[in-house]
């Protein structure tokens, strides 16, 4: 059944909401065997003055230890994250990855997703859903393992632009791949009125090794793209440029640092960009993009969704009522889906 829709904003907008600048509420890391510890344990520095041109981001490629993305572990970091506070309730718990989506789709003409959405405890919980078994998903995955090596090539970046521990392998590299290893840093934040709660991987940060966490203000988003070298790559990038400021303009991540490498991933050169600056950036470069829809569109997806789901949250309903400390309350499911240049429906599953 269908509860509510959302086409997309026009192009002339009012100014749109605010989005309240995000505090770190808390920090999680991933270790290398993918358990998960509070803390910065997987917290990498920036090598000062960034990775050395003419890394090679294809070394290591054999010997790289992927997550196993066949396990699924749903909002299970920020729900622990949770545990440590600073939730408002009347507001969305989510990854910063969701937010992206969902911000940057009034320009996106190719993808789109299905998100599922439920209500507890005072919050809307929102992740991504994928059907495993459907024939679109087989598509993706076999799609990725052609692009192993592009991929690899920026998690090899990282490796290139973060202080290694131990010299090991060429000049800078900071030793084998292993993608298990992730750094999340947790934020509040608010868009127009409604509260926010995030979760994000964050790639490093500024200062000098060993030193505790220094704070959002000190984050870097790290990032690879090939060296442009005519008008139809410097489009594609302008492009690219709308996701990389959505990802780190939700988070408060400041910098964006960029390695171009070349088709055989070679790095040739890199530039740091600030986040803050992107939007007139990719305008000044002729993108059609600008932040006023996306942030109408966020503002108006994530309103939808507190008025009609969080009505169904089983503590308000009743429905959490005379169950035993420990049992989960039976939660009440939508499908918030998104087709590209229509806008988005939300869809009740019932209970
Ligand atoms: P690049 O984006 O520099 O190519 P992030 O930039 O978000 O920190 O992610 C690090 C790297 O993971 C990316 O580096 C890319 O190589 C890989 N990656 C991220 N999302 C991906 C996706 N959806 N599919 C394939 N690779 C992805
Ligand atoms: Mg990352
Ligand atoms: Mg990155």
């Amino acid at each position: 059944m269908q509860v509510a829709s959302l086409g997309l904003p026009p192009a002339q907008l009012p100014p749109p909401p605010a989005y309240r600048k995000p505090v770190l509420v808390t920090t999680y890391s991933h270790l290398p065997d993918r358990h998960l510890e509070p803390g910065d344990a997987s917290m990498a520095y920036f090598r000062p003055g960034g990775a050395l041109p003419g890394s090679d981001l294809a070394y290591g490629f054999d010997e790289r230890i992927e997550r196993d993305e066949r396990l699924e572990e749903h909002l299970d970091g920020m729900c622990w994250a949770l545990g440590r506070g600073g939730e408002r309730k009347g507001g969305v718990v989510s990854w910063r990855g969701m937010m992206t989506r969902i911000m940057t789709a009034p320009f996106e003409d190719r993808e789109g997703w299905e998100m599922r959405a439920l209500a507890l405890d005072g919050s809307v919980y929102l992740e991504i859903w994928e059907d495993r078994d459907s024939a679109d998903y087989s598509y993706k995955m076999k799609e990725n393992a052609q692009w192993a090596l592009q991929s690899y090539m920026g998690y090899a970046y990282e490796a290139y632009a973060t202080i290694p521990e131990a010299e090991d392998g060429p000049e800078g590299w900071s030793g084998t791949v292993n993608t298990n290893v992730q750094w999340c840093n947790v934020v509040r934040s608010a868009i127009g009125d409604v509260p926010l709660f995030l979760g994000g991987e964050v790639d490093c940060v500024r200062g000098p090794v060993g030193s505790p966490n220094p704070g959002l203000d000190a984050t870097v988003e790290l990032k690879t793209n090939k060296v442009i070298n005519s008008e139809r790559a410097d489009k594609i990038f302008l492009k690219k440029l709308l996701k990389h400021w959505a990802q780190s303009f939700l988070l408060g991540v400041p910098t964006v640092d960029v390695g171009f490498r070349t088709d055989a991933g070679i790095l040739e050169s890199r530039h740091e960009f600030e986040t803050a600056t992107l939007p007139a950036l990719a305008a000044r470069g002729g993108a059609n993009w600008t932040p006023a829809p996306c942030l109408h569109f966020l503002s108006a997806v994530l309103s939808m969704l507190v008025r009609e789901v969080l009505p169904t949250d089983p503590v308000v309903t009743g429905a959490a009522d005379g169950l035993e400390e420990g049992d989960l309350p039976p939660a009440h499911l939508f499908s918030l889906r998104f087709t590209p240049r229509r806008g988005v429906e939300l869809v009740s599953l019932g209970e």
